[in-house]
């Protein structure tokens, strides 16, 4: 099949969440079943070194976005076999500091960005002659591609056997404009309708990849129910139940090779579940990193990911004291809202030795706190997905997390009756939280048991191999889906 995978965010150009990883590595797994994909993605700011390893083609895409044309470039990396990344450039809308914004907020023009970046990936499929099967379409920022599939290219030859599929990694972002932005998309005020684009008065992008894609994805099965849901549909769960029938789970994997411990050149010391006692050195070294107390005998407790509301900050920053008293050390590394980068500074100065913090998200540090922790502490308030706890157990780190989306389905709760690989909690709330951590620290103590906890973890497999054949289903049946359509 040749398919074209879609989003902004793709690793190494671009990484704001789990998704810049999916992007680079699902292809990867998809390419090696000897499928053709093309990751059609935003060309970011990137360093010289980055830049040097793009080839610039011969080609010059006109994207038509109201009345205007914009020029694009577009430049080319191969990936792996069967694999080749697109970069759109387009200096105006994309060569900036941040993706979706910056420290005031997100990018007024997003609309127009986003606009542009989808029609640009039909244009690029076009002017390249690529008779397309799948547009694999991810979260908001691709959402009209299905609508545009079916509107203003759907007399294209090319695409005489395309469909589309949405895969959703996050409900809670859906691209929500004013309607006064509807004729930048080049669609008529007809398609303005509860029915297709319109969501409370604002246009919904994400909403409209929902109700036009020929298939639905989402990232784990427990977030695919919980979407259904009033509580945790974001407004979109009626949209949603409506195609229920549409709706499948894919979770994520996790590119075993990049995340092996045996192996991983970054760490102090290498090994492996038969042989974890070299966890030891990395541990050391990453206390030395952060500053902190040298072998304390305190479990070293990470917090990886953005320093936002949704990971659980707001419970980890008003219980940080708490968790000392427990008995934590903790590095936490991350980029998020200001007033968290603020607070957790404060809190490092005021406990030197139990706490270090980096602001910044540095894939070779997250190995390396991977490798060196003892504990992941994961309070997300929801979590598609999520990769980080994958991460930590592959490393022989402890997952201590909210019993929600990914987390739940890919972290079995601990109980001396029935050995698990994690410590979990449902309640969003910090007694709730400071129960399971509790418990991790309890186990933490009795080393025969830790270890038991610790070699369980890294024994799971969340490898892409397993992923890919799901997703190829999921292509097969889009294009029956997209055939019946056509026949109508
Ligand atoms: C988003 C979700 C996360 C998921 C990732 C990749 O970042 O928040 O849970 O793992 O996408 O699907």
């Amino acid at each position: 099949m040749l398919i074209l995978y879609l989003t902004p965010e793709v690793w190494p150009y671009k990484r704001v969440g789990g998704l810049a990883e999916v992007a680079r590595e699902l292809p990867l797994a998809l390419g090696a079943l000897g499928h053709t994909v093309a990751v059609v993605t935003t060309k970011p700011r990137l360093d010289a070194q980055m830049e040097a390893g793009l080839q610039r083609l011969d080609v010059t895409l006109e994207v038509p976005v109201s009345w205007k044309r914009h020029q694009a470039q577009v430049f080319s990396q191969a990936s792996g076999p069967g694999v080749t990344n697109y970069l759109i450039g387009h200096e105006h809308l994309f060569d900036r500091e941040g993706l979706y914004g910056n420290a005031f907020g997100d990018y007024e023009d997003n609309a127009e960005r986003f606009i542009f970046y989808s029609r640009a990936c039909l244009e690029l499929a076009r002017v390249m002659g690529w008779p397309v099967d799948v547009f694999h379409a991810n979260d908001w920022t691709t959402g009209l591609v299905p609508v545009y599939l079916q509107s203003i290219y759907a007399q294209e030859p090319l695409f005489a056997k395309t469909a589309s599929v949405m895969t959703i990694h996050n409900l809670g972002k859906q691209g929500l404009f004013w309607h006064y932005d509807m004729p930048l998309t080049g669609l008529g005020w007809e398609y303005f309708t509860p029915e297709a684009m319109e969501f409370y008065g604002q246009i919904n992008f994400l909403k409209t990849g929902l109700v036009f894609a020929d298939m639905i994805s989402t990232v784990s099965q427990r977030y695919a129910e919980e979407i259904l849901t009033p509580e945790m549909g974001f407004g979109l769960d009626g949209v949603l139940r409506k195609r229920r029938d549409r709706l499948t789970t894919v979770i994520n994997g996790l590119d075993y090779e990049a995340w092996n411990p045996a192996r991983d050149p970054r760490l102090a010391a290498n090994y492996s579940v038969d042989n974890p006692d070299p966890k030891a050195v990395c541990r050391q070294e990453l206390a030395r990193l952060f500053h902190l107390e040298q072998d304390s005998g305190r479990p070293l407790t990470a917090v990886v990911g953005r320093l936002v509301d949704r990971k659980g900050l707001d419970l980890i920053s008003a219980a940080m004291e708490q968790l000392f008293d427990l008995g934590l050390d903790l590095v936490v590394m991350g980029f998020g809202e200001d007033h968290y980068h603020a607070r957790l500074k404060e809190l490092e100065r005021l406990h030197p030795g139990r706490l270090g913090v980096h602001v910044g998200y540095e894939m070779d540090l997250a190995h390396r706190i991977m490798a060196g922790a003892d504990m992941l502490l994961m309070p997300s308030r929801y979590e598609p997905c999520g990769l980080h706890q994958m991460q930590a157990m592959r490393y022989g780190t402890v997952p201590v997390v909210r019993a929600t989306g990914g987390l739940d389905d890919t972290v079995l709760n601990h109980h001396a009756a029935r050995p698990g690989t994690g410590f979990k909690f449902e309640p969003y709330d910090v007694p709730a939280m400071l129960e399971a951590v509790q418990k991790a620290v309890a186990a933490f103590k009795n080393h025969q048991e830790w270890r038991g906890i610790m070699q369980r973890g890294m024994s799971q497999d969340f490898s892409w191999q397993a992923a890919a054949p799901l997703y190829v289903d999921i292509y097969q049946k889009a294009q029956n889906y997209a055939a019946q359509r056509r026949r109508g």
